[in-house]
């Protein structure tokens, strides 16, 4: 697909600014429009460097994988991925677990249209549909898996507890909830907090801060998990290390509060916490 630049990128935006989404996710200039997913996609394959995977898919990839290796007897039949953008995470529970039907939802109307094209022109087999996390309009307990990426940091800090409550909601008993984020404050080393207060304040972040002075135990048990049931884990990346030293890292993968996590280092590992049901 050409794009005009003129109408992707309003004139007041410079070329670095890129990143920073100008228009933000929902923007449409046309009838149809898909311009804020070519931006999404085009603007995190350059300011990640790689990092995240020929597809952009790593994290997804690395947590799907995760939980095919830890729970071996877990097959969710429906996985839900909230706040998916264009999909780039969706799409690798569907490579991991193929018999799942696997839902990815976003308020943004351009995102999921460029999602859908992308995983047709993958062939895979993924249902997008707008819809706002915090008020799902799926029926109680009609999930195993409810995933997000990137995502909670994303969102006015008031409704982070309405999103955690519908996940809760659509769960069904014995099925999880994982979160990858930012990880908190106290759980990173003095360079990685100063690092992303640094981020939030310069690149347009309004809520990292809010979000990782969060209490994460105590959001999720808030939503209506079990306390005992609360997890954490800091995950390695599948693209960095590779499918054997990937396997050998996981099976030393330590509870976070015994490790600095750290964010996009060697290694980059991926923080992610949730419940299950
Ligand atoms: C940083 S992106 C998430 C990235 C994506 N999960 C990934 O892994 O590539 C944030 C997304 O959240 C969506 N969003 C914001 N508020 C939302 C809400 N209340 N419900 C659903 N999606 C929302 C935005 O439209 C945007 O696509």
């Amino acid at each position: 697909m050409r794009l005009d630049p003129a109408l992707a990128i309003p004139r007041s935006v410079s070329a670095v600014d890129i990143h920073l989404m100008p228009g933000s996710y929902h923007t449409e200039y046309v009838p149809d429009d898909v311009t804020m997913g070519c931006v999404y996609d085009e603007r995190l394959r350059l300011s990640t460097f790689g990092l995240f995977g020929p597809d952009l898919g790593d994290i997804g990839r690395s947590i799907a994988k995760f939980v095919a290796t830890r729970f071996t007897n877990f097959a969710p039949a429906r996985i839900l991925d909230l706040g998916c953008t264009v999909g780039h995470n969706t799409l690798p529970w569907k490579e991991t677990f193929p018999k799942a039907e696997v839902h990815g939802i976003d308020v943004s109307p351009p995102c999921l249209r460029y999602a859908h094209a992308r995983a047709r022109e993958r062939g895979v087999a993924i249902h997008f549909e707008q819809m706002n996390a915090c008020a799902l309009q799926y029926p109680d307990e009609s999930f195993d898996v409810v995933f997000s990426s990137m995502f909670l940091h994303e969102i006015p800090k008031k409704e982070i507890p309405l999103v955690l409550r519908e996940a809760f909601r659509v769960l069904r008993p014995g099925g999880l909830m994982l979160h990858m984020e930012l990880p908190p404050a106290n759980q990173l080393s003095p360079w990685d907090s100063f690092y992303l207060d640094w981020d939030g304040h310069y690149n347009n972040e309004p809520f990292y801060r809010s979000f990782r002075a969060l209490d994460l135990q105590t959001i999720v048990t808030d939503a209506g998990f079990a306390t005992d049931r609360y997890c954490q884990h800091v995950i390695p990346s599948w693209h960095a290390l590779g499918s054997k030293q990937w396997r050998q890292a996981i099976d030393h993968v330590l509870p976070v509060n015994d490790e600095r996590t750290g964010r996009l280092t060697t290694g980059i590992r991926w923080f992610v916490f949730g419940a299950k049901k």
